[in-house]
């Protein structure tokens, strides 16, 4: 979005902050290859960042996941989530390292589950619910999405992922 890219995006995030709103932010690859240099400003007002592995690498310039996370913290996240594909999510923040493995489904397509995670994430931390908790939820939406063609044709209610969840745990 080059009209939004950079300063402008890092005002829209500064001014939420202000409004004492909780701040996340996820990427898309960027085939410009502007990388860090588009949101560098943005991410000092970021409490959530959550890019996939493969783009928080080709952002830091680091490929394990805690130093990716650090070097995230350093330009001003407040929380890393990395999204792992199958093998789940990492989340860093001060004093805070967990790792929460992926549900394991008959994966068909891939497409939109970073962005169901996302939703899945937002919607636990709503409900006010821990980072564990919601990451777990995440997980599960993000897992249902690749069982289906599309972006949402797997993606199922809330009360059907807490039921996928539970018959997962069982
Ligand atoms: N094969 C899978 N099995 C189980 N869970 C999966 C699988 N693929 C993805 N997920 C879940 O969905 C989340 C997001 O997937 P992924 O890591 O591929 O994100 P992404 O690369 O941002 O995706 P997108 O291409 O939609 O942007 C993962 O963290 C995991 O919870
Ligand atoms: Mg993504």
């Amino acid at each position: 979005m080059p009209t939004l890219d950079g300063e402008p995006m890092a005002r829209v995030m500064a001014k939420a902050q202000s409004l004492g709103k909780l701040t996340c932010l996820d990427t898309v690859w960027d085939a410009t290859g502007k990388w860090m240099e588009t949101l560098l400003p943005v991410l000092t007002y970021t409490d959530i960042f959550m890019p996939s592995l493969s783009e928080a690498q080709k952002l830091t310039g680091q490929t394990d996941e805690g130093a990716i996370a650090n070097e995230l913290m350093r330009c001003g996240v407040k929380t890393v989530v990395l999204k792992l594909g199958d093998r789940g999510c990492y989340f860093k923040a001060p004093g805070m390292e967990i790792r929460v493995p992926a549900f394991s489904v008959n994966a068909i397509d891939g497409t939109g589950s970073g962005d169901a995670f996302d939703a899945g994430l937002l919607c636990g931390l709503a409900k006010g619910w821990d980072m564990a908790t919601s990451a777990r939820f995440a997980n599960a939406v993000g897992a249902l999405c690749v069982t289906g063609i599309g972006a949402t044709a797997g993606v199922r209610s809330f009360s059907e992922t807490e039921a996928f969840i539970r018959a997962q745990s069982a």
